[in-house]
């Protein structure tokens, strides 16, 4: 379903079905036009499955926010809720160990740096966070670059353009093709 309709609306499939069946008002801001790797798209979908099934099984909270932002280079996806927050023992072991508590986070980790991501929770001053930094790999950033740049990568850059990166070896590239259609 994700290859067909893309993360943004496999995301509001997810939140509508979720809120429906748990009665969690959960609010969803998230860009339309989202381009992401396969993999990447299939990684985010699954921690926001199993972050929403967290909020229902462990917070107590009667909603929860979604935001999905490209910042800096990077995907960041947070969910936040408004429940009774991460125990203490929790938030420590993520800290310190590294190991999952529980195979909920432990999974989430795992295929997050899979990606090069991160996973941070925290504990705002009520409820629980989950935020999930996903840098957009040079390569990524490069076949979306020459797929829309007329001229070959490499050639003279425009006066102070970003694009210059663009010149960096693209190893790993053919492997992400199929992201720039
Ligand atoms: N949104 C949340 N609010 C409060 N506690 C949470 C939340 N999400 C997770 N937790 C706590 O973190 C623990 C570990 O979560 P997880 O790794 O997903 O394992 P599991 O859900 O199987 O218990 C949970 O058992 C729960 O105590
Ligand atoms: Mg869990």
């Amino acid at each position: 379903m994700l290859d067909e309709i893309g993360f943004s609306a496999a995301a509001k499939w997810l939140v509508d079905g979720f809120s429906d069946r748990s009665k969690i008002a959960v609010s969803l801001d998230i860009p339309t036009d989202l381009k992401l790797p396969r993999e990447l798209e299939l990684t985010l979908f699954r921690v926001l499955q199993e972050g929403l099934t967290n909020v229902h099984r462990h917070s107590g909270s009667n909603r929860a926010e979604v935001v999905v932002a490209v910042k800096s280079g990077a995907i960041v996806m947070t969910l936040r809720d408004y429940g009774k927050g991460m125990p203490e023992t929790v938030l420590q072991n993520f800290k310190t160990s590294g190991a999952p508590s529980g195979v909920g986070f432990g999974g989430m980790r795992g295929r997050i740096a899979d990606m090069d991501g991160t996973l941070d929770l925290e504990s705002p001053e009520q409820g629980a966070l989950l935020r999930v930094t996903v840098p957009l790999a040079k390569n990524i950033l490069l076949a979306a670059v020459s797929s829309s740049a007329p001229s070959p990568v490499g050639t003279q850059s425009r006066s102070g353009s970003e694009q210059s990166s663009a010149s960096s070896p693209s190893s790993g590239l053919h492997s992400r093709d199929e992201v720039a259609q």
